[in-house]
């Protein structure tokens, strides 16, 4: 798996490719079979449908990986925070913020809940090829925290970080459940047929640094450390996306074994803060890849050219938007691995 080569350090060329949000919207055949389940987490949580949205992107571009199609929110979802998706409005739950609500989350549902994750795995991995990679995932436990905290999103997320300085022992107290519930659910991810694992810790920026190592660094280093103590061997992929050079500190000391870039850390005043040979993901600006136009070839070389000391996992530095032309999808993938 080429994939997975790159993640153990080995630079490929082409790059192993693949996209984030790679299924979802922007895709006809997925709103069509979308429109088969009652709600969002419905979807998610019917490995018939669910497996169907995740091999959907391969059977239209020469993709190297698959990412099991699932939410961050599931985990909240299944420790009973009351979640769900309004069509047009984004996620809402009953705001955990308060010690007595917190403590009153099931975390102990998470593994039953989300077992139907698990199945859409092993399905999934039953149909891919051998050469191509599945990635299973979950959030990182700030950016869960910070949807939990707001009871959806949370704009600056504000709730969650004043939380984090006014009662610092109630938010731990959240980190810690999630910090359990997403290495179990990891563990299982990995038992059922990843082959590489990612955590998508998407609402990373403007934290000071003292925070930054409270919320992000640490908890995602137990996470990695409970995978490997669990006998888990699979890749992790970190993404603390908006971190800056933070993002630097991420990658040497939470234990991933490869960084997910968003835009601006796809440059060499970045790169070089990270060790010699760290893996790399990411960086093509998924605006970009929904406008076309002159830069968009030059964009890929360039991304080649910066990562070129090192492995290289071609993919966005975020995910793909709904009104993305499908072409450009397919212009994007057929540049990067050379098939036209
Ligand atoms: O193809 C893939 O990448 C796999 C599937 C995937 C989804 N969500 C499907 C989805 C993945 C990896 C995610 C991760 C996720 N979910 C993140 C981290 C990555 C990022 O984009 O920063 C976050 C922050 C979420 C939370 C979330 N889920 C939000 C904010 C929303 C609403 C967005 C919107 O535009 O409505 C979702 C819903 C969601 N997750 C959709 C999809 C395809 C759209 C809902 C639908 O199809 O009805």
């Amino acid at each position: 798996m080429k994939l997975i080569g790159a993640l153990s350090g080995a630079r490929q060329d082409p790059p192993p490719t693949w996209l984030m949000r790679q299924a979802g919207r922007y895709l006809p055949e997925y709103r069509e079979l979308r429109a088969q389940a009652r709600d969002f987490i419905d979807f998610c949580l019917r490995p018939d449908l669910a497996a169907e949205a995740t091999l959907q992107p391969l059977r239209r571009f020469p993709l190297d990986a698959a990412i099991v199609f699932a939410d961050i929110l599931l985990i909240p979802y299944a420790a009973g925070a009351g979640v769900r998706f309004a069509v047009g409005e984004g996620p809402r739950m009953d705001a955990q913020d308060t010690r007595v609500k917190i403590d009153g989350l099931d975390w102990g549902a998470v593994a039953a809940g989300l077992a139907p994750v698990c199945e859409t795995i092993s399905r999934v991995r039953e149909d891919l090829p051998d050469d191509k990679a599945l990635i299973g995932f979950a959030g990182g436990p700030w950016t869960v925290a910070t949807y939990m905290i707001g009871g959806g999103k949370d704009p600056d997320r504000w709730r969650a970080r004043t939380l984090a300085w006014r009662e610092p022992e109630t938010l731990a107290a959240l980190l810690d459940g999630l910090v359990e519930a997403t290495a179990s659910y990891l563990t299982a991810q990995a038992r059922a047929g990843a082959d590489a694992l990612k955590l998508f810790d998407s609402w990373s920026e403007a934290l000071p640094e003292p925070l930054f190592e409270r919320v992000v660094i640490e908890p995602t280093a137990r996470i990695v450390a409970l995978l490997r103590e669990a006998g888990v061997e699979q890749p992790v992929i970190g993404f603390p996306r908006g971190a800056g050079n933070l993002a630097a500190r991420y990658a040497v000391e939470t234990g991933v074994d490869a960084l997910a870039l968003d835009m601006t850390n796809a440059s060499p005043a970045f790169l070089h803060l990270l060790p010699p040979g760290f893996p790399v993901q990411g960086g093509y600006d998924p605006a970009l890849l929904a406008a076309g136009g002159p830069a968009f070839e030059t964009e890929v070389e360039r991304l080649i050219d910066v990562t070129a000391s090192r492995p290289y996992v071609f993919n966005l530095g975020h995910g793909i938007t709904p009104d993305t032309p499908v072409e450009n999808v397919a212009r994007l993938v057929g540049l990067v691995t050379g098939t036209r």
